[in-house]
Order: C-alpha cells, then sequence, then structure tokens
C-alpha cells in the first residue's frame, strides 16, 4: 500500500497554541510512517496550492510561540461548492488523502463539506473564543483570559489612582465566555454578556453605588464583544453615576502572545489524537474536550449542537464581586 499523506491547515482568526497543535499532528503523522504537508493560508492555501511537505525539524521551536507558522485566512472562495470541489480536486492532485483542520465553527463547516466531496478531514478547536458548542474549551482560550486579566490588571492601577471606573471590552465574537472568566478574575462589578440581557441601572449603576456607598472608589465593567458600545456606556455610566469613567477596547492584543501551560498540552493533545484519527482511516470527526478528556465526535453531530452558557458562574461573579 503507498504511504498514506495527510495535511494541516490553520483556519479563521488564530489562536495561541495553534503551533503545538500543528506540531503534534507533524510529529505524530511522522511517527506512524505517514506523509505530512503543511498548507498555508487556511483553505485559501489549499485552493493556490501554498503546500510545503513537513519534516521532523519544519516544526522545532514553534511551542512556545504565538500566531500560527502555517498562517491563517478566511477563505470566501472555499466557501463556495465550487471552490470545495475545486479544493478536493486540489487534494488528489497533491496525493493528500487527508487534512487536519484547526479552526473555529466556520473551519468545521469546511471540513465537512472537503469531507462530502471525497477527502477525509478532521477539526480541532482553535479559537480564543470558546464558542464550539461540542467542546469545553478551544485551544487559545487560557492564554486569551490571562493576556485580558494582565491588561485589566494595569488598567486597575490607573483607575485606583484616579479613583475612576473602567469599562474594557474583550473579545468572544457572540460568546461571553472570556469576559465572564476575566471578569470574575478581576473582580469587575459587572460583567455583560451577550447570553444574558442586562439593565443599565440595575445591574450597573445600582451596584456601583452600592459598593461606594461601603468604600469602594474605582470600578470595572467587563463586556463582551457581543455586547459592545462601551463608549456609550462610559458616558451613560459617568452621567448617572458621577464617577470618571474611560473606556477601553483590548481588541488583537488577546489573540497574541505566548500559549500557557494549558494551550500548549490541550494543543498537543487534540494533535496527535487528530493524526492518529486519520492514519486509522477515520474521517468527518472533530477532536474536542469533553468531561474534561479528550474524545472525538462526528463533525456534523458537532456542528448541530447548542452551546450552554454557565449562568450558575454568571451569578456567583455578581454575588461576590459587591
Ligand atoms: O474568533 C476570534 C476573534 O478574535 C473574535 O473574538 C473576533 O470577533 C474576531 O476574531 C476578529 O476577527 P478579525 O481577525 O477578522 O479582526
Amino acid at each position: 500500500m503507498a504511504t498514506k499523506s495527510i495535511a494541516v491547515l490553520t483556519s479563521g482568526g488564530d489562536a495561541p497554541g495553534m503551533n503545538a497543535a500543528v506540531r503534534a499532528v507533524v510529529r505524530t503523522g511522522l511517527s506512524y510512517g505517514m506523509r505530512v504537508m503543511g498548507i498555508q493560508r487556511g483553505y485559501n492555501g489549499l485552493l493556490s496550492g501554498e503546500v510545503t511537505e513537513m519534516n521532523l525539524r519544519s516544526v522545532s521551536d514553534i511551542i512556545h510561540r504565538g500566531g500560527t507558522i502555517l498562517y491563517t485566512a478566511r477563505s470566501p472562495e472555499f466557501n463556495t461548492p465550487a471552490g470545495v470541489q475545486k479544493a478536493a480536486d486540489k487534494c488528489r492532485d497533491m496525493g493528500i488523502d487527508g487534512v487536519v483542520v484547526v479552526g473555529g465553527d466556520g473551519s468545521f463547516r469546511g471540513a465537512r463539506d472537503l469531507t462530502n466531496a471525497g477527502v477525509p478531514c478532521i477539526g480541532i478547536p482553535g479559537t480564543i473564543d470558546n464558542d464550539i458548542a461540542s467542546s469545553e474549551y478551544t485551544i487559545g482560550f487560557d492564554t486569551a483570559m490571562n493576556t485580558a486579566i494582565q491588561m485589566v490588571d494595569r488598567l486597575r492601577d490607573t483607575m485606583e489612582s484616579h479613583d475612576r471606573c473602567s469599562v474594557v471590552e474583550v473579545m468572544g465574537r457572540r460568546c461571553g465566555d472570556l469576559a465572564l472568566q476575566t471578569g470574575i478574575a478581576v473582580g469587575a462589578t459587572s460583567i455583560l454578556v451577550p447570553e444574558v440581557p442586562f439593565d443599565f441601572k440595575k445591574d450597573i449603576v445600582d451596584r456601583m453605588t452600592l459598593t461606594q456607598k461601603t468604600g469602594k472608589k474605582h470600578f470595572i465593567i467587563i463586556v463582551a464583544e457581543g455586547v459592545g458600545g462601551v463608549d456609550k456606556l462610559a458616558k451613560d455610566i459617568e452621567e448617572a453615576t458621577g464617577i470618571e469613567t474611560r473606556a477601553t477596547i483590548l481588541g488583537h492584543v488577546q489573540r497574541g502572545g505566548s500559549p500557557t501551560l494549558r494551550d500548549r498540552v490541550v494543543g498537543s493533545e487534540m494533535g496527535a489524537v487528530a493524526a492518529k484519527l486519520l492514519y486509522d482511516g477515520k474521517s468527518n470527526r472533530v477532536v474536542v474536550m469533553r468531561g474534561g478528556k479528550i474524545v472525538d465526535l462526528d463533525i456534523t453531530e458537532a456542528l448541530n449542537m447548542q452551546r450552554v452558557f454557565d449562568k450558575n458562574l454568571y451569578d456567583i461573579a455578581h454575588r461576590i464581586s459587591i
């Protein structure tokens, strides 16, 4: 039987820990005697043939690096039936028997479509947003949270010195997990997430004035990207409370930086499991975390799952940050 060739790509927004996953796919694949190719710039690179053969040294000294050595992109062309067919033809031309896709939900839909076009694919959740319903954890989330709390700790120093309020927007797309965990870790007076409607007076102003009466003089409000509007919120807070307020959008700084231990370890395990699945002839699977364990699920089943927001943790956060 001819040597099996697999490929790996990263797609969508980059996330710290993607490199650990790529490294694990490459080295696991090679350890099973497969050829491993690296596709650059996501599905775009597959369409344009930006593909290089990987060896053990291609992935040296990358486990500690943020971003993705394979680069990444969002690909409008691939998101069409003709694009998917072209990508499948490219795989056949280049002798690629299977692809590991590291990315978010959109990347998983691409993996499902490519599988349906005849190229077995395995997905790995890589996004700082933690917004993939089928997985308790996505690679990059831990690093992003740690970056966010470091940034907010810096803001706290200056807010405390001036007796001010800081309204901080963190990323997460439509998911409030990054805001919730960051908010707890920095002791935010209020945390606003898209999953829970809020009342400006009750959930922000009253909480600030209540804590002010007990001696608190500076405040942090964490706002998820999916709620947004921090500039207006800061103005409204200042007007309603008389407390000087500043708005900060943390932005893409949250996507960079050296991955934490968790992202390196989870990325490594997921990458190894994905490469082995392809070696075993499996297809259309996603490697996810469930019950704290790394398992694999059917992609279509995974894509149909609904995310459940941790309302209990959200309630705890507001009970103790007062
Ligand atoms: O999915 C990761 C993420 O950083 C989101 O939190 C954010 O909404 C989006 O990507 C930003 O995308 P872009 O890289 O296109 O600015």
